[in-house]
């Protein structure tokens, strides 16, 4: 595995596979690798030759109250994780690489950006799309592949690469979970082991409430008594609500649905989403 950290490099380097008539696939992290990003690196080798994994922990896409500071960063293990993993290259782009000075260009989805985590992460989504545009434009990737966990940045992101004709392909890949169902994240490595422990209410509100909607119960009732459960078992909610899977508006009968949840356990702030079929709904 090259591990590059200048533009010029990884250029050469990409150049190089093109030029063997190789097909790239980028998979964008910000490190702490665990094996949901692990999943995204075997997807990515089932739909290339190449395989480009980023690590960068990108400023522009966390608020001033949130956790870039102390976010996890774990160069050594992750380059060992992902060399192990047969990675091609590791790009570690440096925050000047990224961000050099006079940078000015911000990248702005409306819509699928704007409800959800855009309405309670203010600018979250506009730094997503501006890094992943950036990351898309250096490596110029045949496929870019992406976990379902990250179910409103997934639907961003396609909807940037559709309306800005990127020309690759977006894949979304399904949530690796504990064997208790809590989603792998970064950032449960912040839950102390009390809140660890109540924090598998999420996966399950959530999967109670779909099978209700699915067994054509009342959605706004198995949302609240989702909501419930969850305050209940010591969550703070940003939001459980159902969305078209799609749009992320209002969900619509015989369309994809997706049950999405944010909320704080401690000082963890949690996310999950599966899916509904919303064949009885309504
Ligand atoms: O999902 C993430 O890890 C990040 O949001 C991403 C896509 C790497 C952009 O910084």
């Amino acid at each position: 595995m090259q591990t590059v950290r200048q533009l010029a490099d990884l250029r050469e380097a990409i150049a190089a596979f093109r030029k063997a008539g190789e097909r790239v696939a980028l998979v964008p992290t910000m490190g702490a690798l665990h094996a949901g990003h692990m999943a995204l690196v075997e997807a990515a080798k089932r739909h290339a030759d190449r395989v480009v994994v980023s690590i960068f922990v990108n400023p522009k896409q966390f608020g001033p109250n949130e956790d870039f500071a102390q976010y996890p960063r774990k160069e050594l293990a992750d380059s060992t994780m992902l060399s192990k993993a047969g990675v091609d290259i590791l790009w570690l782009p440096p925050v000047e690489v990224m961000y050099p000075a006079g940078f000015a260009t911000n990248v702005s989805v409306s819509g699928v950006s704007e409800t959800l985590d855009g309405a309670a992460r203010p600018g979250h989504f506009d730094g997503v799309a501006t890094v992943v545009s950036k990351l898309f434009n250096q490596v110029r990737p045949d496929a870019a592949l992406f976990g379902e966990k990250d179910f409103q940045q997934l639907a961003v992101v396609r909807r940037m690469a559709a309306d800005l004709d990127m020309g690759l392909e977006v894949i979304g890949v399904v949530t690796q979970r504990d064997d208790d169902g809590l989603a792998l994240s970064s950032r449960n490595a912040y839950l102390l082991p009390e809140d660890r422990v109540k924090a598998v209410a999420l996966p399950r509100a959530l999967g109670a409430a779909a099978r209700a909607i699915e067994e054509g119960g009342d959605a706004q009732a198995a949302l609240a008594h989702a909501r419930d459960v969850m305050t209940a078992a010591g969550f703070v909610l940003d939001y459980v609500e159902l969305v078209d899977a799609e749009t992320l508006g209002a969900p619509e009968k015989g369309r994809p649905g997706r049950l999405l949840a944010a909320a704080r356990i401690g000082t963890t702030r949690l996310i999950d989403n599966i899916p509904v079929n919303l064949n009885n709904y309504g």
